[in-house]
């Protein structure tokens, strides 16, 4: 029987005794089991059956023939891993070849993969760069790097960008934890855009907003839809600008729906969150997730009810119970890790997000209503984008304050908070709301632009 035992038992003889255990299975579940339990080789392993596998029907059996031959290290098989890195009709298999010529390190391997590099399959690309960075430092291995930093695929440009020409830069100086002492708290009773203007690049630590409904409620007037995105892309740039290194945006938007204007005419549905995604793509946004916040039905206007009476295919409106919570991240070389060791490790523990988070992408959370304001974040979606996005005595920021509910949590979970909102009642009610539960060196401030701007050091 074949077992695990046994095929090293063989492998240890090395005298072809593999070779021979191999001709004796043709099925690729058997050949597969044999190959996968080889583990580590002896110097002496007789592979000469290994090139047979190569023309496996089985992809999976070609790919572990293909990592077994790595395993070897052998150069004589630099022309048989060449081709397969070029012609297999498995990427896997592509990049296990690819993988096993880098893994052999010599010269002969340097120029294959420098051949691979006009690969057209990114993966493969990428491969061959990684075996090739063994060699940095090399004059010409790296001018050949290099130059892939305008590639046309973006995965290979990051990898380059970071490798060679990302530069360790501290825009303001400030450690990354930290925040300036006139933002903590603070709310300015003016344009978003206008504020963000006075603040040093990478001020702040996260920003959690849901902006103006385009002209659906009547808080904020646009003349079209396209210079309400083109405002938004205006918010979000300079928001990118004072986010800290790799830090989190979290956009919750939906579609909306501008009602008819008479019978005679459709009401008209404007897809917010997929035409603001482009923008925030572009403007060096990483797209991290969406998150649905689903709300219970009988919390929403009922669109269904048409439909209910006539039944008539087309006519179909779905009572939308739903919105986006699109999560982006400032695109940056560094990985998460960096950004998370930045902090001591008490603050890591005390920042530890509690027991009962949310294990999927879907939010069951009811809606909040308000007397004065008309559309309100609810406390619970706060917390847990406060929660799952920032540590203890982080900045958050929220453009689009409204009522405030965002800089009411932030505090009540030992953040500090920022925002700015334009509407004077708006702000007027955010200040009749005003506590002191925590933070007492950092008392709420609400200020005019002015004031704002004397507080600026
Ligand atoms: C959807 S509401 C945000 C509500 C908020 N999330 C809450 O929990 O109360 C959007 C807010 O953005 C404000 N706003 C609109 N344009 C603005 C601008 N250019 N600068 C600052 N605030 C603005 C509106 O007055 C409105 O209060």
């Amino acid at each position: 029987m074949l077992t695990k035992e046994y095929i090293k038992e063989l492998k240890n003889r090395g005298n072809g005794d593999i070779g021979q255990l191999i001709n004796k299975y043709q099925d690729s579940a058997s050949l597969t089991f044999i190959l996968e339990n080889l583990g580590q080789l002896p110097k002496d392993f007789d592979g000469s059956f290994l090139q047979n596998l190569l023309t496996h029907k089985n992809a999976n059996v070609r790919l572990w023939a293909v990592k077994t031959i790595g395993k070897l290290v052998k150069e004589d098989y630099l022309p048989v891993l060449k081709n397969i890195a070029t012609i297999d009709v498995d990427t896997n298999v592509r990049r296990e070849a690819v993988s096993s010529i880098g893994r052999m390190r010599t010269i002969n391997g340097q120029s294959v993969l420098t051949e691979i590099l006009q690969d057209n399959d990114p993966k493969i690309v990428c491969q061959a760069i990684r075996g090739l960075l063994v060699f940095k430092g090399n004059s010409k291995i790296d001018d050949n790097l290099k130059s892939l930093v305008n590639h046309e695929n973006e995965m290979v440009r990051t990898v380059i960008y970071k490798e060679y020409f990302a530069k360790l830069k501290d825009k303001n100086g400030q450690p990354h934890t930290e925040s300036y002492d006139y933002l903590k708290n603070v709310v300015v009773n003016a344009d978003t855009i206008e504020t963000m203007k006075l603040l040093k690049d990478e001020s702040i630590h996260l920003t959690f907003t849901s902006p103006p409904y385009y002209n659906a409620r009547d808080y904020s007037i646009y003349p079209s839809y396209k210079a309400y995105l083109e405002f938004l892309a205006d918010v979000f740039k300079e928001v990118h600008r004072i986010t800290k290194e790799g830090r989190f945006l979290i956009v919750n938007t939906s579609p909306i729906i501008i009602p008819r204007i008479s019978r005679a005419h459709s009401s008209k549905r404007y897809p917010i969150p997929f035409d603001i995604h482009p923008y925030l793509m572009e403007m060096g946004w990483e797209f991290i997730d969406d998150i649905v916040w689903m709300k219970p039905e009988a919390s929403v206007k009922n669109r269904i009810g048409g439909f209910q009476q006539h039944r008539k295919p087309l006519g179909y409106k779905p009572n939308s119970i739903t919105e986006y919570l699109m999560v982006y991240r400032k695109s940056t070389e560094k990985l998460l890790d960096w950004n998370m060791r930045q902090y001591d490790w008490q603050t890591v523990q005390d920042s530890k997000v509690p027991e009962g988070y949310e294990s999927t992408n879907v939010w069951k959370i009811d809606p909040c209503f308000d007397k004065v304001h008309s559309a309100v974040f609810p406390v619970e979606l706060c917390k847990r984008v406060i929660q799952y996005y920032s540590y203890k005595g982080d900045l958050v920021f929220d453009p689009f304050g409204g009522s405030g509910t965002m800089g009411k949590t932030a505090k009540s979970l030992n953040r500090y908070f920022f925002l700015t909102e334009k509407d004077e009642n708006y702000f007027e009610y955010m200040k009749s709301k005003k506590t002191k539960e925590m933070f007492d060196t950092h008392e709420t401030k609400f200020l005019t632009l002015k004031e704002f701007k004397t507080t600026i050091k």
